[in-house]
């Protein structure tokens, strides 16, 4: 879509908006229902299409690139992380920073599996300004795509990273510090929420609590492969 079509686009939601139109509570109240994952297309390739030209919130404007998520579409693992930093907005794939290298030591080492055999995602598919977390609008506004992609790819492990991953995904508002290495039900999955590996940057010290949800993970893998 070039630029143009886009401002024209921007400025009709603007209009829309100003005539009272509610876009995100209609998103909302339709998602209540279950409906707007299932109005979304029914392979990663159309959803993908659909997400890299989505406008519906604020962070369209200010982004590079979309970063909808790579990785084995038939993975039994998940990883979900908040939302893009400025690496990933520039290259379009997520955990590619510094965070990115630690997910995927981790995941190497502790989890003994290539980063290509997970599926990697985000809250939201785009990158709030100086890597906010994400307004609830914004993550209302995105959420849906998430869904989808795990109703397509249907992993039997998600693990959630950070608080927002958590909180949001779940809606649960319980710390991270005390639901982290938990094994929850979530749909046909089961959900670990653990530290964000930009947390454990900046604090070392939680890593082995990390290599223990991780051990826990690789338990769960294991046995599921066997079964
Ligand atoms: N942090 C996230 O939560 N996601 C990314 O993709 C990168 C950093």
């Amino acid at each position: 879509m070039n630029k143009l079509k886009k401002l024209h686009i921007l400025n009709t939601l603007h209009i829309y908006k100003s005539l009272g139109l509610k876009y995100i509570d209609d998103i909302q109240d339709i998602d209540q229902n279950n409906n707007s994952i299932k109005s979304l297309p029914n392979n990663l390739n159309d959803l993908e299409n659909i997400v890299q030209s989505c406008y519906l919130c604020q962070l369209s404007k200010t982004r590079k690139n979309v970063v909808f998520g790579e990785g084995d579409t038939n993975a039994d693992i998940m990883f979900i992380g908040e939302g893009p930093g400025a690496n990933e907005d520039m290259t379009g794939k997520p955990f590619v920073g510094r965070a990115g290298e630690l997910l995927t030591k981790i995941i190497e080492n502790v989890l003994s599996i290539k980063r290509e055999q997970v599926y990697i995602a985000n809250i939201v598919k785009c990158r709030p300004p100086n890597n906010r977390v994400p307004t609830s609008q914004e993550v209302e506004s995105c959420i849906p795509y998430l869904l989808k992609q795990i109703n397509l790819i249907k992993p039997k492990i998600i693990i959630t990273l950070g608080a927002t991953a958590y909180n949001n995904l779940t809606n649960d508002k319980t710390p991270i510090s005390k639901i982290r290495g938990e094994v929850l039900p979530f749909g046909d999955a089961k959900l670990i929420p653990t530290f964000h590996p930009s947390f454990l940057l900046r604090n070392p010290s939680a890593k082995k609590y990390v290599f223990a949800d991780m051990k826990k993970v690789k338990k769960i893998n294991d046995e599921s492969l066997r079964a």
